[in-house]
C-alpha cells in the first residue's frame, strides 16, 4: 500500500479522526511544527500537511490528514479515509461523549455500513470490518491529558476499549507535547 517513491522515500496516508474539538489540528501541528494554538478554529472540511519522520535511517513520508469533527462536514471528510495505512483516533479525556463517539468513528473508518449494503446484495457473508481493519494501523488517542483535574474518561477506560478493539492506546498532550510524537511514531512504525 505505499508508495515508493525514488529509491528511499515512502509515502503514508495517515487521517486524524474524532468529535469536534478534541484536539486534532493541535495535535498535529504539534507534531509537524512545534505549535500550540489556544484559541483554534474548527477545521472546515480537510486540510492535510507532509511530514517527513526518520525511522531507523530511512526517511519516511507521512501525509497527515486533518479532517473536519463537526458533524456537517461528515460526508465530505469520510471520502478522505480512502486509501489511508494509519489513522489516530482521537477523543477528549475531560469530554465523555467524545470518548462514546468513538466506536462510531470506527465503524465509519473502517466503512461498516458499506460493507452491511454489499452483504445484502451479494449474500457473501462480507466482513468489512476484519477485511479493512487489519491493513490499517489504528491508534486510539486520549488526548488533553494535561487536564487531570477534569479528567471525565479514566486511563483504564481507554485501554479497554482500546483493547476490545484492537488498537493501539496513548493518552497525549498538545499543550504540553505529552506523548504526541510518540503517538504518531508508533502509527508510522506499524505501517512502515
Ligand atoms: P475540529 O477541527 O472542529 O474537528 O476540532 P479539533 O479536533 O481539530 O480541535 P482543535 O485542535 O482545534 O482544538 C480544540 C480546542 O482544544 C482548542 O481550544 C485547543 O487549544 C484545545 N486543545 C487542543 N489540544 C489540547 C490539549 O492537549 N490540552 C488542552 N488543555 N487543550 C487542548
Ligand atoms: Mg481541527
Amino acid at each position: 500500500q505505499e508508495v515508493e517513491a525514488g529509491g528511499e522515500e515512502y509515502l503514508f496516508k495517515i487521517v486524524l479522526i474524532g468529535d469536534s474539538a478534541v484536539g486534532k489540528s493541535n495535535l498535529l501541528s504539534r507534531f509537524a511544527r512545534n505549535e500550540f494554538d489556544s484559541n483554534s478554529k474548527a477545521t472546515i472540511g480537510v486540510e492535510f500537511q507532509t511530514q517527513v519522520v526518520d525511522i531507523d535511517g530511512k526517511e519516511i513520508k507521512a501525509q497527515i490528514w486533518d479532517t473536519a469533527g463537526q458533524e456537517r462536514f461528515r460526508a465530505v471528510t469520510s471520502a478522505y479515509y480512502r486509501g489511508a495505512v494509519g489513522a489516530l483516533i482521537v477523543y477528549d479525556i475531560t469530554r465523555r461523549t467524545s470518548f462514546d463517539s468513538v466506536k462510531r468513528w470506527l465503524d465509519e473508518l473502517s466503512g461498516k455500513f458499506l460493507s452491511i449494503l454489499l452483504s445484502f446484495f451479494f449474500d457473501c457473508g462480507f466482513d468489512g470490518r476484519a477485511h479493512c481493519d487489519t491493513a490499517v494501523a489504528r491508534m486510539l488517542v486520549g488526548n488533553k491529558c494535561d487536564l487531570e483535574n477534569i479528567r471525565e474518561v479514566s486511563v483504564e477506560e481507554g485501554k479497554n476499549l482500546a483493547e476490545e478493539e484492537s488498537l493501539f492506546f496513548m493518552e497525549t498532550s498538545a499543550l504540553d507535547s505529552t506523548n504526541v510524537q510518540t503517538a504518531f511514531e508508533v502509527v508510522i512504525r506499524e505501517i512502515y
